[in-house]
């Protein structure tokens, strides 16, 4: 082989790396999760999320400034309830603690983009994400509860509603209801991906919502099946979705880009609560470097295919960015 003629390589330097980078990413595409609960005066940390908190309405303005401040300005509410049923009704109440956010939110940011998790689980004495008769998650029955639940989020000042339950028809279930109530302009980011995951460990402690009985595998897709992403988007997309989510990212890159080669729409990646927690934990007991690995696994979503991360790393992935280290 003519040695001269060797193949060039593209990481000689930092500017020409810089130049040649395939990914690059924006502060403005990212989402951060938030957890409201009800009562006034809370900051409390998450046991199982280090770093995470739960804010009552009357307090998460100052995580949101601290968000804002580091370039994050989007945001994803989850709301745990004093109170759960039966049915969830707390989802849907006029004064829960989403819907007490939203308005508190809404009106000291309004440039902030406020997003919705629309889910019955937090919120229901059994944790399961519907209605349950003997046993069994009802889907028809849930349907007219979601519906509900996110016209009342949307009411509250909700830019976009997420559904994030999984049961069938919910998308166009959830259209027809917002656009009855002349909420045509709220858009739906569909969970339209959402596997059933032991990476979600972390956050049902944080929601208190693990299910009483049984699991969500009736509900939620088994990890054995990409095909099956495929199906679940395109029926999304078809019944009105506006962005469409795949969840959780890390184990599910190939997903990401299956999907991404078949839609059109925007496509959201969820970083999800054991992604944070493994790295947090990995890196508290000395066995790797918190910020690498942050940066790494953040990049490694977008390499994928995804125009969104939801990570409950946001604020310092946008100071990462900021700093150059990525992006
Ligand atoms: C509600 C919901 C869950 C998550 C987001 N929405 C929990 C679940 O399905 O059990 C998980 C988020 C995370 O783990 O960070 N259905």
């Amino acid at each position: 082989m003519d040695i001269t003629k060797r193949p060039r390589r593209l990481r000689v330097s930092a500017p020409v790396r810089e130049l040649a980078r395939e990914t690059r990413v924006s502060e403005k595409s990212l989402i951060f999760p938030l957890f409201i609960t009800e009562g006034s005066g809370v900051r409390r940390e998450i046991s199982s999320m280090p770093g995470q908190y739960h804010y009552s309405a009357d307090t998460v303005g100052a995580a949101v400034a601290d968000c804002v401040d580091a370039g994050v300005g989007k945001f994803l509410l989850f709301g745990l309830p004093e109170r759960k049923d039966e049915l969830g009704s707390g989802a849907w109440a006029e004064d829960g603690a989403v819907q007490l956010a939203l308005r508190a939110l809404r009106r000291d940011f309004p440039d902030a983009l406020l997003i919705s998790d629309v889910c019955l689980c937090e919120y229901t004495s059994h944790g399961h994400c519907g209605v349950v008769e003997n046993g069994a998650v009802k889907n028809d029955k849930t349907l007219e509860l979601l519906t509900k639940t996110a016209i009342s989020h949307a009411l509250a000042g909700a830019d976009i509603v997420a559904p994030s339950d999984m049961m069938d028809f919910r998308v166009g279930a959830i259209r027809a209801g917002l656009d009855a109530t002349g909420l045509t302009d709220t858009l739906i980011l569909s969970y339209a991906v959402k596997y059933a995951s032991g990476f979600y460990g972390p956050f049902r402690e944080a929601a208190q919502s693990a299910p009483a009985f049984g699991d969500r595998r009736a509900y939620q897709m088994d990890y054995h099946n990409a095909r099956e992403a495929l199906r679940e988007a395109a029926l999304d997309e078809d019944e009105g979705a506006d962005m469409l989510m795949v969840k959780p990212a890390m184990s599910y890159l190939d997903v990401i880009a299956a999907v991404r080669a078949r839609t059109n729409l925007p496509l959201a990646a969820y970083s999800v609560s054991g992604e944070y927690a493994m790295i947090k934990s990995a890196a508290a007991a000395g066995l790797i470097d918190e910020y690498a690995v942050m940066c790494e696994t953040a990049i490694g979503v977008y390499r994928a295919g995804a125009d969104m991360l939801i990570s409950y790393f946001a604020p310092e992935i946008a100071r990462a960015i900021r700093k150059g280290d990525i992006g």
